[in-house]
Protein backbone atom coordinates (compact mmCIF):
# COMPACT_ATOMS: atom_id res chain seq x y z
CA UNK A 1 0.00 0.00 0.00
CA UNK A 2 2.92 2.81 0.94
CA UNK A 3 4.63 1.60 -2.14
CA UNK A 4 1.37 2.59 -3.93
CA UNK A 5 1.03 5.83 -2.63
CA UNK A 6 4.83 6.75 -3.30
CA UNK A 7 4.26 5.33 -6.93
CA UNK A 8 1.01 7.82 -7.08
CA UNK A 9 2.84 10.58 -5.53
CA UNK A 10 5.49 10.48 -8.42
CA UNK A 11 2.70 10.21 -11.03
CA UNK A 12 0.88 13.67 -9.98
CA UNK A 13 4.33 15.20 -9.18
CA UNK A 14 5.89 14.26 -12.71
CA UNK A 15 2.66 15.61 -13.99
CA UNK A 16 2.95 18.73 -12.29
CA UNK A 17 6.39 18.98 -13.65
CA UNK A 18 5.63 18.90 -17.22
CA UNK A 19 5.92 21.77 -19.53
CA UNK A 20 2.79 23.30 -20.36
CA UNK A 21 2.11 24.70 -23.48
CA UNK A 22 -0.58 27.50 -22.59
CA UNK A 23 0.21 29.67 -25.92
CA UNK A 24 -2.15 29.22 -28.78
CA UNK A 25 0.55 26.63 -30.79
CA UNK A 26 0.63 26.53 -34.26
CA UNK A 27 1.69 23.10 -35.09
CA UNK A 28 2.74 19.63 -33.64
CA UNK A 29 6.39 20.00 -35.54
CA UNK A 30 7.41 23.04 -33.81
CA UNK A 31 9.41 25.92 -35.47
CA UNK A 32 9.15 24.57 -38.83
CA UNK A 33 5.44 25.06 -38.93
CA UNK A 34 5.53 28.27 -37.25
CA UNK A 35 7.37 30.06 -39.99
CA UNK A 36 5.49 28.25 -42.53
CA UNK A 37 2.39 29.52 -40.50
CA UNK A 38 3.36 33.35 -41.10
CA UNK A 39 2.15 35.31 -44.07
CA UNK A 40 1.96 38.87 -45.05
CA UNK A 41 -1.42 40.16 -43.55
CA UNK A 42 -2.66 43.24 -45.17
CA UNK A 43 -6.21 43.82 -43.81
CA UNK A 44 -6.79 43.49 -40.18
CA UNK A 45 -9.80 43.64 -37.69
CA UNK A 46 -10.59 46.10 -35.64
CA UNK A 47 -10.42 43.85 -32.38
CA UNK A 48 -8.02 45.24 -29.91
CA UNK A 49 -4.84 43.49 -29.44
CA UNK A 50 -4.38 42.18 -25.90
CA UNK A 51 -1.39 43.87 -23.44
CA UNK A 52 -0.27 40.97 -22.96
CA UNK A 53 0.06 39.79 -26.43
CA UNK A 54 1.87 42.87 -27.33
CA UNK A 55 4.22 42.44 -24.07
CA UNK A 56 4.92 38.90 -24.70
CA UNK A 57 5.96 40.20 -28.60
CA UNK A 58 8.28 42.73 -27.38
CA UNK A 59 10.09 39.82 -25.28
CA UNK A 60 10.47 37.63 -28.16
CA UNK A 61 12.16 40.51 -29.70
CA UNK A 62 14.29 41.76 -26.28
CA UNK A 63 16.10 37.49 -26.54
CA UNK A 64 17.16 38.61 -29.90
CA UNK A 65 21.01 38.97 -30.61
CA UNK A 66 22.48 41.84 -31.39
CA UNK A 67 26.15 42.69 -32.72
CA UNK A 68 28.17 43.04 -29.75
CA UNK A 69 24.90 42.72 -27.15
CA UNK A 70 24.73 46.41 -27.13
CA UNK A 71 20.66 45.97 -27.96
CA UNK A 72 20.62 49.27 -29.92
CA UNK A 73 17.06 48.85 -30.74
CA UNK A 74 13.82 51.13 -29.70
CA UNK A 75 10.37 50.19 -30.55
CA UNK A 76 7.57 52.48 -30.51
CA UNK A 77 4.31 51.24 -30.31
CA UNK A 78 1.89 52.94 -32.20
CA UNK A 79 -1.75 52.89 -31.25
CA UNK A 80 -3.43 55.62 -29.76
CA UNK A 81 -6.02 56.29 -32.59
CA UNK A 82 -4.06 59.80 -32.82
CA UNK A 83 -0.59 57.31 -34.16
CA UNK A 84 -2.77 55.30 -36.22
CA UNK A 85 -4.34 57.99 -38.17
CA UNK A 86 -1.01 59.72 -38.64
CA UNK A 87 1.04 56.31 -39.51
CA UNK A 88 -2.06 55.70 -41.79
CA UNK A 89 -1.48 59.23 -43.96
CA UNK A 90 2.33 58.45 -44.24
CA UNK A 91 2.23 55.22 -45.99
CA UNK A 92 -0.84 53.10 -47.02
CA UNK A 93 1.21 49.77 -45.59
CA UNK A 94 0.21 50.43 -42.27
CA UNK A 95 -2.83 48.24 -43.49
CA UNK A 96 -5.04 50.47 -40.43
CA UNK A 97 -4.20 47.40 -38.16
CA UNK A 98 -4.80 47.96 -34.78
CA UNK A 99 -0.72 48.26 -33.62
CA UNK A 100 2.09 49.49 -35.75
CA UNK A 101 5.43 48.59 -34.25
CA UNK A 102 7.76 51.57 -35.34
CA UNK A 103 11.27 49.41 -34.73
CA UNK A 104 13.88 51.93 -35.29
CA UNK A 105 18.19 51.61 -34.06
CA UNK A 106 20.25 53.77 -31.94
CA UNK A 107 22.53 55.31 -34.11
CA UNK A 108 24.94 56.40 -31.29
CA UNK A 109 24.68 52.50 -29.39
CA UNK A 110 24.68 50.28 -33.49
CA UNK A 111 28.06 48.75 -33.40
CA UNK A 112 29.59 50.07 -36.44
CA UNK A 113 32.89 48.62 -38.47
CA UNK A 114 34.16 49.90 -41.42
CA UNK A 115 31.85 52.20 -41.49
CA UNK A 116 28.59 50.25 -41.37
CA UNK A 117 26.28 50.46 -39.13
CA UNK A 118 24.92 47.04 -37.80
CA UNK A 119 21.70 48.73 -36.41
CA UNK A 120 19.72 47.33 -39.47
CA UNK A 121 20.53 43.92 -39.07
CA UNK A 122 20.06 43.96 -35.28
CA UNK A 123 16.39 45.52 -35.77
CA UNK A 124 16.10 42.54 -38.17
CA UNK A 125 16.84 39.94 -35.72
CA UNK A 126 14.45 41.62 -33.00
CA UNK A 127 11.54 42.27 -36.06
CA UNK A 128 11.51 38.65 -36.85
CA UNK A 129 11.93 37.57 -33.34
CA UNK A 130 8.49 39.53 -32.78
CA UNK A 131 6.95 38.42 -36.26
CA UNK A 132 7.02 34.82 -35.15
CA UNK A 133 6.36 34.81 -31.82
CA UNK A 134 2.43 37.33 -33.12
CA UNK A 135 2.36 33.95 -35.68
CA UNK A 136 2.24 31.70 -32.31
CA UNK A 137 -0.22 34.00 -30.61
CA UNK A 138 -3.08 33.72 -33.59
CA UNK A 139 -2.07 37.27 -34.80
CA UNK A 140 -0.96 38.81 -38.17
CA UNK A 141 1.58 41.21 -38.90
CA UNK A 142 3.57 42.43 -42.30
CA UNK A 143 6.66 43.69 -42.60
CA UNK A 144 6.66 47.25 -44.11
CA UNK A 145 9.83 48.99 -45.53
CA UNK A 146 7.12 51.66 -47.84
CA UNK A 147 7.49 54.72 -45.71
CA UNK A 148 10.23 57.44 -45.99
CA UNK A 149 11.53 57.21 -42.55
CA UNK A 150 12.74 60.84 -41.75
CA UNK A 151 9.02 62.04 -42.43
CA UNK A 152 8.22 59.36 -39.97
CA UNK A 153 10.59 60.28 -37.44
CA UNK A 154 9.80 63.77 -37.41
CA UNK A 155 5.66 63.32 -37.62
CA UNK A 156 6.65 60.67 -33.86
CA UNK A 157 8.88 63.73 -33.00
CA UNK A 158 11.50 60.93 -32.96
CA UNK A 159 15.14 61.80 -30.93
CA UNK A 160 17.84 62.83 -33.82
CA UNK A 161 19.93 59.63 -32.46
CA UNK A 162 16.53 56.98 -33.47
CA UNK A 163 16.54 56.05 -36.70
CA UNK A 164 13.40 54.32 -38.09
CA UNK A 165 14.41 50.73 -39.49
CA UNK A 166 10.55 48.94 -40.66
CA UNK A 167 7.09 49.56 -39.64
CA UNK A 168 5.10 46.44 -38.37
CA UNK A 169 1.56 46.06 -38.25
CA UNK A 170 -0.21 44.12 -36.17
CA UNK A 171 -3.62 42.93 -35.27
CA UNK A 172 -6.11 39.95 -35.85
CA UNK A 173 -6.22 39.10 -39.13
CA UNK A 174 -9.88 40.43 -41.18
CA UNK A 175 -11.84 37.12 -42.26
CA UNK A 176 -11.49 35.44 -44.86
CA UNK A 177 -7.86 36.94 -45.13
CA UNK A 178 -5.54 34.04 -47.06
CA UNK A 179 -1.65 34.75 -48.36
CA UNK A 180 -0.76 36.35 -51.28
CA UNK A 181 0.32 33.90 -54.34
CA UNK A 182 4.09 35.53 -53.15
CA UNK A 183 4.05 33.52 -49.89
CA UNK A 184 3.81 30.72 -52.09
CA UNK A 185 6.70 31.16 -53.58
CA UNK A 186 9.84 30.08 -53.31
CA UNK A 187 13.06 29.43 -54.75
CA UNK A 188 14.26 26.25 -54.83
CA UNK A 189 17.44 25.86 -52.09
CA UNK A 190 19.74 24.58 -55.37
CA UNK A 191 19.20 28.45 -56.52
CA UNK A 192 20.02 30.23 -53.18
CA UNK A 193 22.38 27.44 -51.65
CA UNK A 194 26.13 26.53 -52.72
CA UNK A 195 28.03 24.50 -50.95
CA UNK A 196 32.08 24.91 -51.08
C1 LIG B 1 12.44 43.83 -45.97
C2 LIG B 1 10.98 43.66 -46.33
C3 LIG B 1 10.26 44.76 -46.74
C4 LIG B 1 8.90 44.63 -47.03
N1 LIG B 1 8.16 45.75 -47.32
C5 LIG B 1 6.83 45.64 -47.54
C6 LIG B 1 6.04 46.80 -47.72
O1 LIG B 1 6.51 47.93 -47.66
N2 LIG B 1 4.71 46.63 -47.95
C7 LIG B 1 4.12 45.39 -47.96
O2 LIG B 1 2.91 45.29 -48.14
N3 LIG B 1 4.86 44.25 -47.78
C8 LIG B 1 6.19 44.35 -47.56
N4 LIG B 1 6.95 43.22 -47.31
C9 LIG B 1 6.30 41.91 -47.31
C10 LIG B 1 6.76 41.04 -48.49
O3 LIG B 1 6.18 41.52 -49.68
C11 LIG B 1 6.32 39.58 -48.22
O4 LIG B 1 6.89 39.15 -47.03
C12 LIG B 1 6.74 38.65 -49.37
O5 LIG B 1 6.04 38.96 -50.55
C13 LIG B 1 6.50 37.17 -49.05
O6 LIG B 1 5.14 36.95 -48.72
P1 LIG B 1 4.74 36.31 -47.30
O7 LIG B 1 5.32 37.24 -46.23
O8 LIG B 1 3.25 36.32 -47.28
O9 LIG B 1 5.32 34.95 -47.21
C14 LIG B 1 8.29 43.35 -46.99
C15 LIG B 1 9.04 42.24 -46.57
C16 LIG B 1 10.36 42.40 -46.23
C17 LIG B 1 11.13 41.20 -45.74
Amino acid sequence: MKKFFLFACAVVMLAACAPKNEKMTTDENGFMDLARARFAVREYDQKPVEQEKIDSILEAGRLAPTAKNVQPQHIYVLQSPEAISKINELTHCAYHAPVVFLVCYDTDLAWTKDGESSGNMDCSIVGTHMMLEATELGLGTCWVKWFEPAEVASAFDLPANHKPSFLMPCGYAAEGVKPSDHHFSRKPLSETVTYK
